[in-house]
């Protein structure tokens, strides 16, 4: 008697690193439940898109893979989409790819074991759909974490922010932390696999509240940069308004913690920041900036910008080209503004063409380049511990990464493992990169 054949899945992830990381939980339980991952949609019998909607770009990006696949279906391939645009979209997704079997939003993965079932069953729309309500984290076992030297832990899922532009506390549900005690569970179980640096992960990481009220945000890093083994802690992403004095103390005086923090910003005009419904403003913005800028050891800043948000003036525009100046940050990630289903500032006139929005993200990136060019210099003739993540072969080159989250490629004769820590001279300064030499 010949064996069942195995039942295969092919998983493609979209957006941001939470949706990586489900993408690493929502695996391990698949692999748990006897699937085998396979690297083709061809060799799959379940195709799962793990999306994102953050902007109209990234939504259409997922309906155009099901357009494209959509043959495979009369093969009798199944699909599945997962994460936001599953939970925004919900049922919708049914009308628009009637062969979509199964929609399951990021607050349900805990139930997809049984909902697998009943796609296996063959039964059409199975669904995960969030209201908002739930208070449970999608702890798992059965993580599959695709680098064995560098990982992702998830403190805290969902928003209460409800920023006037953002889809994510629709998509995501509403904030909810794990226990400090679970999360440092995660880090020793990670350090003992041999694991040496954790990134810490939430939409908004400073509003991480204990349900066991033992650790403050703070206290957390602190006690998950002890972590016997780990090297380096990162997190992301900071809020303004949640961000306290006490995350610098905790940065100045641990150096497993990186001296890097991702402080998304979106606009520099507080008249932007208040219709953004940011909860802080620019000199709020730039104080805590101050707070970073007054630490022992140096830390490095970056940003989010949003361009083109309704009612942008040039004026506005121009405060937030004057913020870049007057913060310096190590580098941005900017996003002319995309009008987003369900929040609240769909309803507002957006009179901004987007020949206008592209020229203004045009002149912030540029202006950008020409900061990080100047500050970079700052690293030239510097020795810096890098992790070695991997080798680039047709440059001959290693490709290492700074605590502060710059990559450092470098030049060596011996051949250093990946994942393991060197110190290179940094000797060539380019925008987005630095390189350098190893030192022996
Ligand atoms: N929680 C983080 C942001 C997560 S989304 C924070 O509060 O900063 C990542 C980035 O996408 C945001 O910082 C913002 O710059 C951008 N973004 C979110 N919604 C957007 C929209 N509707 N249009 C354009 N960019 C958007
Ligand atoms: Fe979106 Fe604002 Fe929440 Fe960040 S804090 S995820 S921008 S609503
Ligand atoms: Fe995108 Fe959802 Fe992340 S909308 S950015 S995948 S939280």
């Amino acid at each position: 008697m010949s064996a069942e054949p195995q039942k295969t899945f092919y998983l493609e992830t979209f957006g941001c690193q939470m949706n990586v990381h489900d993408s690493e939980k929502v695996i391990g339980t698949l692999i748990s439940q006897g699937y085998r991952q396979v690297s083709t949609v061809e060799d799959a019998g379940l195709i799962l898109y793990n999306t994102c909607s953050i902007r109209d770009k990234a939504e259409q990006k997922v309906f155009h893979r099901l357009a494209d696949y959509k043959k495979l279906h009369a093969q009798g391939k199944k699909f599945g989409v997962l994460g936001c645009v599953a939970q925004q979209e919900g049922e919708k997704i049914f009308e628009r790819a009637p062969y979509v079997s199964m929609v399951c939003g990021s607050a349900s993965y805990r139930n997809l074991p049984q909902m697998l079932i009943q796609v296996e069953a063959g039964k059409q729309r199975v669904t995960g759909l969030d209201d908002r309500e739930t208070d449970e984290c999608f702890e798992t076992e059965f993580t599959a974490r695709t680098n064995p030297h560098r990982g992702y832990i998830t403190i805290i899922e969902g928003c209460d922010k409800f920023c006037a532009y953002c889809v994510v506390p629709f998509t995501r549900g509403k904030e909810r932390s794990r226990t400090s005690d679970s999360v440092l569970a995660e880090a020793r179980q990670m350090a003992n696999l041999g694991y040496s640096e954790i990134q810490l992960l939430g939409q908004n990481v400073n509003s991480y509240k204990d349900s066991s009220g033992k650790r403050s945000f703070a206290e957390l890093l602190a006690a998950v940069s002890e972590t016997p083994g780990i090297k380096r802690v990162r997190f992301t992403t900071s809020h303004p308004r949640d961000f306290g004095r006490d995350i610098v103390q905790a940065i100045e005086s641990a150096p497993t913690l990186c001296n890097h923090v991702h402080l998304p910003v979106q606009s520099g005009s507080t008249r932007i920041l208040d219709a953004m419904q940011r909860l802080y403003n620019r000199d709020q913005y730039l104080e805590r900036i101050s707070w970073m800028k007054a630490a022992k050891r140096e830390i490095s800043i970056t940003t989010d910008v949003i361009v083109g948000f309704p009612g942008e003036t040039e004026a506005d525009f121009d405060e937030t080209l004057s913020l870049l100046d007057e913060v310096g940050y190590d580098s941005i990630f900017a996003f002319k503004y995309s009008p987003r289903p369900n929040t609240p500032a769909v309803h507002l006139a957006d009179p901004i063409s987007d020949q206008e929005k592209s020229r203004r993200l045009a002149v912030l990136q540029d202006k950008q380049k020409q900061i990080q060019t100047h500050l970079n210099h700052r690293h030239l003739g510097q020795t810096l511990e890098v992790m070695v993540e991997g080798k680039n072969e047709t440059r001959k080159q290693w490709i290492g990464r700074t605590s502060q989250n710059k990559v450092l490629n470098f030049t060596t004769n011996s051949d250093p493992a990946v994942g393991s820590y060197v110190q290179v001279k940094a000797t060539i300064i380019f925008p987005n990169s630095l390189a350098g030499e190893m030192v022996v």
